[in-house]
C-alpha cells in the first residue's frame, strides 16, 4: 500500500470548550517548551527527539506531525476555544493523535500530552474522548469509520491511566517490559481499548 492510499484529510473540530486543529509551523515556540517537561520528554516525546539536541527538539517532534496527515497519522493540537476569534484557537494546551489509522483494517493507535500548566482540568481526557468519537464516526459523517483504538501507558504512569479510563478506553492487560528508556530501563506497560460498540463516557 503507497502513503497515497493512507493519506487523510486534516481536520479541525470542536469538543465543548476545545478546539482540536491540526499542528503548523507557527506553533513550534509553544511544542517547544511542551519538549521541555520532563513528563512529556519521558513517555510521549519518542526517540527521535529525545536524541535532537534542546534545541532542535521543539522543531523535531513537529516535523513528522505536520506531515503525518499524508501517512495516515491524526495529530491534532488541543487549544483553548475561548481564546480563539478565528479557527487558529488559543495558547496550546496539548495534543493528541492516532496513528497507524487503517494500517490494522478499522484500528488506531492513540497518545496524547498536556502541557504541565494546563494539567488536572480534564483536558487530556476530554480530548482524547473527543478524538475517539471522531475516529468512530462514519465516513459519510466527517470521521474515520474506525472501530477499535489502543493505546499504551508504562504502568507507573497513573495519570495517564486515569485519562484512559475516563476517556472509556478499558484496561485489557499489562505488556511486560513493553517500554523500554534510552537508558536500557524497561517498563510494564497497560494496554487500553475502546471500541466503536462500548459505552461512551458521559460528561
Ligand atoms: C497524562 C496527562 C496527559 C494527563 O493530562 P491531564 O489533562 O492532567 O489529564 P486529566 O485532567 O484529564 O486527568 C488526570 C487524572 O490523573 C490524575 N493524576 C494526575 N497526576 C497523578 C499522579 N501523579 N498520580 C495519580 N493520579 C494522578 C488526576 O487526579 C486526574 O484524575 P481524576 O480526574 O480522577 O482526579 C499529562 O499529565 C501529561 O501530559 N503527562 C506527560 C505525558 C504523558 O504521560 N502522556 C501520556 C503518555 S501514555
Amino acid at each position: 500500500m503507497t502513503s497515497r492510499h493512507l493519506a487523510l484529510a486534516p481536520v479541525t473540530f470542536e469538543a465543548g470548550d476545545l478546539l482540536l486543529r491540526p499542528f503548523d509551523e507557527d506553533d513550534e515556540p509553544a511544542v517547544a517548551e511542551a519538549m521541555r517537561d520532563p513528563g512529556i520528554l519521558r513517555w510521549a516525546a519518542g526517540q527521535a527527539v529525545l536524541e535532537a539536541p534542546e534545541a532542535e527538539r521543539g522543531r523535531r517532534w513537529l516535523e513528522s506531525r505536520i506531515t503525518g496527515w499524508e501517512v495516515g497519522n491524526a495529530v491534532l493540537a488541543v487549544t483553548d476555544i475561548a481564546e480563539s476569534s478565528d479557527t487558529a484557537g488559543g495558547a496550546l494546551l496539548g495534543a493528541v493523535s492516532l496513528r497507524d489509522v487503517n494500517r490494522i483494517p478499522d484500528q488506531a493507535v492513540t497518545a496524547y500530552w498536556v502541557t504541565p500548566r494546563f494539567r488536572g482540568r480534564g483536558i487530556g481526557s476530554r480530548a482524547l474522548d473527543a478524538v475517539a468519537r471522531w475516529a468512530f464516526t462514519p465516513s459519510i459523517g466527517g470521521g474515520l469509520g474506525l472501530h477499535r483504538l489502543t493505546l499504551n501507558h508504562v504502568v507507573i504512569n497513573t495519570a495517564s491511566c486515569r485519562v484512559a479510563a475516563k476517556a472509556g478506553f478499558q484496561l485489557e492487560g499489562t505488556m511486560r517490559e513493553e517500554f523500554v528508556e534510552p537508558t536500557g530501563r524497561r517498563h510494564d506497560s497497560h494496554l487500553h481499548a475502546r471500541l466503536a460498540t462500548d459505552r461512551t463516557p458521559e460528561g
